[in-house]
């Protein structure tokens, strides 16, 4: 059975829940909790036996790292090795907040489940007050992927990991949506330069803001470039965050074309017999006719697209929606962040016109 804690906004009645879902991951448990980006599973990262029921409740592979999760960075005394002025510069700006630092590990720390055998190790401070107790409370590093099962989109409400992983971990706080809706920017770096592993809710734009050195986006997919010498992030070259159907992303200079090619494509899939579905955003949402439509956020709001991404994603599923196109988003600020995520649903099924 998994314990579910409900947050009431209550200090009081919170506070105690917070103490018991911390005291049970003490105890060795996996524990859902809820952070700025998306829902976490946490365990004790120095203790072995409980990160590997992350392992085993997700299906992840043993290959992929986990994120450290702290609330203070005194702890990163003792984890990992001594830092200098420009990563604490990074720290002041964007911690806590949606930024996941990779720094050199120190040997015996941690279980070395939690960085699959890498010298380095992958850390943040959220930016979610509850999330913040939490850790405080567990008083010791915790180690939390995204609270999905491997493979489908991340969790941006406790039911979603109910959904993923009921009866598979001990318990799940239940603290409402989380906020930014995509993951946190994992970032490495190697001399002046910094080097994104993954997009998320830091964006590039934010981090040259601050930066005297270069910064550099992650390579796409598609690229040929495949120098030793950029740090890569593990996790990256799997299949995430797909929905049941077969999904392609339609990419266009002008949104008459786009509508139209989608349009077809989905008309097609109908006449075939196939349930269809559109993924698109508020402003086109009348040009289309399918199955299910889905209008996710707004273009000229790119966070509200990062909030409502993965839910899009799981309603196709609940819909039995078998074949899904959807409108792209310019590839600037979280926009970046955005088409990786929908680029790999797609599993880079890219129609450019
Ligand atoms: O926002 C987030 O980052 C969420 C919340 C729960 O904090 N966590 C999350 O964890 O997205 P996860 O496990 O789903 O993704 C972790 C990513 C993976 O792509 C992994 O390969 C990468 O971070 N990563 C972890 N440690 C790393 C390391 N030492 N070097 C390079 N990449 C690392
Ligand atoms: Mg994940």
């Amino acid at each position: 059975m998994t314990k579910y804690w409900k947050l009431q906004e209550d200090v009081e009645s919170d506070q105690l829940a917070i103490a018991e879902a911390a005291k049970m991951l003490i105890s060795g448990q996996a524990v859902a909790f809820p952070t700025e980006t998306v829902y976490g599973l946490g365990a004790d990262a120095a203790n072995t036996e409980a990160v590997r029921r992350i392992f085993t409740a997700k299906g992840r592979p043993s290959d992929n790292p986990l994120i450290v999760h702290i609330a203070d960075r005194s702890q990163l005394d003792g984890l990992v090795a001594p830092y200098d002025d420009k990563l604490t510069k990074l720290m002041d700006a964007f911690w806590p907040g949606p930024m996941t630092l990779v720094l050199p590990v120190l040997a015996g720390s941690i279980s070395p489940l939690v960085t699959a055998g890498l010298t380095t190790v992958g850390i943040r401070i959220p930016d979610h007050s509850a999330a913040l107790q939490f850790l405080r409370a567990a008083q010791c590093p915790v180690a939390a992927p995204s609270a999905n099962s491997s493979g489908r989109p991340s969790p941006t409400t406790a039911s979603h990991v109910q959904e993923d992983l009921d009866g598979k971990i001990g318990g799940i706080v239940d603290g409402g949506p989380t906020g930014v809706g995509l993951e946190s920017t994992v970032l490495q770096v190697v001399g002046d330069d910094i080097h994104i592993l993954r997009p998320g809710g830091v964006t590039a734009e934010q981090l040259r803001a601050i930066w005297a050195g270069a910064v550099h986006e992650p390579k796409r997919e598609d690229s040929v470039f495949t120098s030793m010498e950029i740090p890569s992030s593990p996790g990256m070259k799997y299949t995430h965050y797909a929905p049941q159907g077969q999904m392609a992303i339609v990419q266009g200079a002008s949104i008459q074309q786009v509508a139209a090619r989608i349009q077809a494509d989905i008309n097609e899939a109908k006449y075939r017999g196939e349930t269809t579905g559109i993924l698109t955003f508020e402003e086109h949402q009348s040009f289309y006719q399918a199955d299910l439509v889905i209008a996710c956020g707004r273009l000229s709001e790119p966070s509200t697209i990062a909030q409502g991404l993965y839910a899009a994603l799981r309603r196709f599923d609940e819909a039995g929606i078998r074949y899904i196109v959807a409108e792209s988003c310019p590839e600037t600020g979280l926009g970046l962040a955005i088409m990786n995520r929908l680029s790999k649903a797609a599993g880079n099924q890219l129609i450019r016109i």
